[in-house]
């Protein structure tokens, strides 16, 4: 069976993708799928290669720092194998029997893949379109777990063209201090913010207005980061719970994926078993209530007080070495390969 890996893509994330996609291929079982790599540039050319071409060079791991221009990075180094394709002109995805969409983000988290694949007729790893829509627009995924009584932080979301309006005064009388400021529709914490003063409030939201039309602006909750992998379509199953220890003030890009000592991550967090059904069962209560299918992490804070409240969804979440999906299905007795198969088998369900 042939599976097309498609990574890159115009988003934010780009950078990120490229490491999932390389450790999918890696991954995922040769004897039984050939892997065809479908690859996105920056300006949304797509690139078709070969699979013994490799992905990122290994040997420029700072490739992963955000490139905030809209260069052309190469996708696919290794020229002699990688082929410009028009995929109007071209038959690009008749090669292919099903995909494996790994382009976070925007163009590729919020629908937009999943809708051209829907047209092309081509099963897909992942949540559908509208899925994929609700969870990555966290105002419209907050709205959707609000009505089904899913604690979420408290906040206010703005637009650009009113951005003259924003006062301070008002947002801090109605979220208190400090605030946390977030592009609604963004992954891997890009553009987001914790802003502790007037001065970092009008900072933060000019950043996050540089990476979309509309920007949360959220209370800060006080409380342990945990996150949940959930896999399957109709009977869902959750892992064991990760938790994410930030050495810094919060969990941000550069603590992700630049800085080696940004982060600690705990697998799996130490929890009671209570505590850990708890997470789990409210983690696929998510996944349904926003429609996910085949596989999304579910982030949430734990409050002293034992309350889970939900950060955020992604649908389609990292696989970077240090990415908590892969590494939390690894303890709780799904290895990397057999991961790739249960999902491209979801997929094609
Ligand atoms: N958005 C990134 C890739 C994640 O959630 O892991
Ligand atoms: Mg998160």
């Amino acid at each position: 069976m042939k599976v097309g890996i498609v990574f890159g893509g115009k988003s934010a994330e780009h950078e990120v993708s490229l490491q999932s996609a390389k450790n999918i291929v890696d991954a995922i079982d040769k004897t039984k799928y050939e892997v065809v790599l479908l690859g996105i540039d920056k300006q949304g050319k797509w690139h078709v290669n070969q699979p013994s071409s490799y992905l990122i060079n290994e040997e420029n791991p700072k490739l992963i720092e955000l490139n905030r221009s809209n260069e052309q990075v190469a996708v696919v180094p290794g020229e002699e194998n990688n082929q410009l394709v028009n995929l109007s002109d071209d038959n690009v995805l008749d090669q292919v029997d099903v995909v494996f969409p790994i382009v976070h983000g925007t163009l590729g988290e919020d629908g937009s893949i999943q809708g051209m694949l829907r047209i092309a007729n081509l099963p897909f790893v992942g949540t559908d379109v509208l899925g994929s829509a609700v969870s990555m627009d966290k105002d419209i995924a907050k709205r959707l777990l609000k009505g089904a009584e899913i604690a979420v932080a408290n906040g206010l979301t703005f637009r650009k063209h009113k951005q003259d309006e924003l006062d301070f005064e008002q947002v801090k009388e109605a979220l208190g201090l400090p605030l946390f400021i977030k592009p609604a529709n963004q992954g891997s914490s890009v553009g987001v913010s914790k802003a502790r003063n007037e001065e970092e409030f009008y900072q933060g939201m000019k950043d996050a207005f540089q990476y979309d039309q509309k920007v949360l602006v959220e209370q800060a909750i006080i409380g342990r980061e945990i996150e949940c992998a959930v896999l399957g379509n109709e009977a869902p199953i959750a892992s064991l719970p990760g938790e994410v220890l930030p050495q810094t003030d919060f969990y941000s890009y550069e603590s992700k994926y630049i800085d080696e000592n940004g982060a600690e991550l705990a697998a799996p967090a130490v929890l009671s078993e209570e505590q850990t059904k708890k997470v789990q069962e409210a983690a696929v209560e998510v996944f349904q209530t926003l429609e996910c299918e085949g596989m999304a992490r579910v982030d949430f804070f734990l409050q002293e007080d034992g309350t889970l409240v939900v950060n955020e969804v992604n649908t389609l979440p990292g696989f970077t070495k240090i990415s908590m999906y892969p590494r939390l299905w690894d303890i709780s007795g799904i290895s990397y390969p057999d991961l790739i198969d249960r999902l491209i088998t979801l997929g094609i369900e």
